[in-house]
């Protein structure tokens, strides 16, 4: 039996997943088999305007459950699968890393094994147009100096959370998987993404929901840690065409071209909430509510990404700029207050009070 024309998305109910189901089909593409476990990061909410559409499956399950996936190939027979699950707070990784190395590295494992069998059965044509996309992450790279150059496609891995080990372990077996086996696996190594449907316990959407609501906005140190920022879609396009043109067996760098130190990215926060949803007459200015708090462990000072072979070799590049795309996401986060009110659970609020506050303020 061949191929069929669908694709299997793993941690298609998280934010980037979600992100690209969306534009895959806003796109007319063909179906999508999503298989997310919903843990705390999974949302359905945020495909809930797929709800019927017969183009769209959707499985609870773990990609750790090899008999699952397995038979999930089997039966969908898809022509590829991108791989976005994952445990993916670096903080929470630092508060309990075992999930980051069941998920990233045993989770990937069983995917790659799963993927292997199945690809191994293909007719030879459906074997060569078959891909597997791991989506991973620039902090595999480790940290950088101010003037250091960017991290690119040959700079040596040296990860220093346990989030960053355990992405930086599921790339090597995806790369061993390619070399070992000939799985066509392609590789994208993405800068830290922003937009819509982010759950709230990361910087950018942490910082417009507690500005809008007046609460302290937590900086960790000095706030001059910095990070290239990549609009979600942007991100969403490059994986779409490293799916749809990219080599088998290489890496791709993402990256946004927008370094921000992360005290300008909140101050920035700020103006912004404070323009679309103005304080009382004489009420502070939300930058008023900017708290330095302890820093985080082991925290990386610098990421920025060489993004140019991609653009070289694939011609993709991002169509947003930082600030744009900022007062658009401030716009979609004022406007989905049910999609805030939903994600805000008791799972929420239990790693907002264990995270901030035992946080000594600086
Ligand atoms: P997220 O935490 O928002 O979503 C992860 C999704 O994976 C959730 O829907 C969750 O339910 C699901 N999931 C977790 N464990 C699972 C399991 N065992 N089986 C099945 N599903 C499981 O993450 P995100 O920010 O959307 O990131 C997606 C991918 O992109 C990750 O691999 C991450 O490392 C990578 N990445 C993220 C960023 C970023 O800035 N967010 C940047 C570069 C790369
Ligand atoms: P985050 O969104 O957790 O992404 P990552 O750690 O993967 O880069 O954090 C982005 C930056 O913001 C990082 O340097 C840590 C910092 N940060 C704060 O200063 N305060 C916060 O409350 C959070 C969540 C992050």
């Amino acid at each position: 039996m061949s191929q069929s024309d669908s694709i299997l998305v793993t941690g298609g109910a998280g934010f980037i997943g979600s992100n690209y189901v969306l534009s895959w089909f806003a796109a007319d593409r063909g179906p999508v088999v999503n298989l997310d476990l919903l843990t705390y990061a999974g949302n359905p909410a945020n495909l809930a305007s797929l709800e019927g559409d017969p183009r769209y499956t959707f499985v609870r399950g773990d990609i750790c459950d090899a008999e699952l996936v397995g038979s999930l190939l089997r039966r969908h027979r898809p022509r590829a699968i991108v791989h976005f699950a994952a445990e993916s707070h670096v903080d929470r990784s630092i508060a309990s890393p075992e999930a980051f190395i069941r998920t990233n590295v045993q989770g990937t494992f069983a995917l790659l094994e799963q993927a292997r069998a199945y690809w191994t059965s293909l007719s030879q044509a459906d074997r060569a147009a078959f891909r597997f996309v791991h989506v991973s992450t620039d902090e595999v790279y480790g940290s950088l100096a101010p003037g250091d150059p960017a991290f690119s496609e040959t700079t040596p891995y040296a990860p220093n959370s346990p989030y960053a080990a355990s992405k930086a372990g599921s790339d090597h077996l995806a790369r061993a998987y390619f070399h070992t086996f000939g799985l066509p696996v392609l590789t994208t190594n993405c800068s830290n993404n922003y937009g819509p449907f982010q759950f709230p316990e990361k910087l950018i959407p942490l910082m417009i929901l507690n500005a809008l609501e007046g609460k302290p906005l937590p900086v960790y140190g000095d706030g001059m840690n910095v990070r290239d920022w990549l609009y979600v879609k942007d991100h969403c396009a490059a994986i779409r065409t490293v799916l749809a043109e990219g080599r088998p067996g290489e890496t791709y760098n993402v990256g946004g071209m927008s370094e921000r130190a992360n005290i300008d990215v909140v101050r920035t926060i700020c103006d912004l909430v404070d323009e679309m949803r103005p304080t009382e007459v004489d009420a502070a200015p939300r930058r008023m509510l900017i708290t330095y708090v302890e820093d985080r462990p082991g925290h990386d000072r610098r990421y920025a990404i060489d993004a140019r072979k991609i653009k070289r070799e694939l011609g993709w590049q991002p169509a947003e700029v930082f600030e744009s795309g900022l007062r658009k996401t401030v716009r979609w986060y004022l406007e989905n207050g049910d999609w805030v009110a939903r994600v805000r659970t008791g799972a929420y609020r239990e790693w907002i009070e264990k995270n901030y506050a035992a946080r000594a303020v600086l």
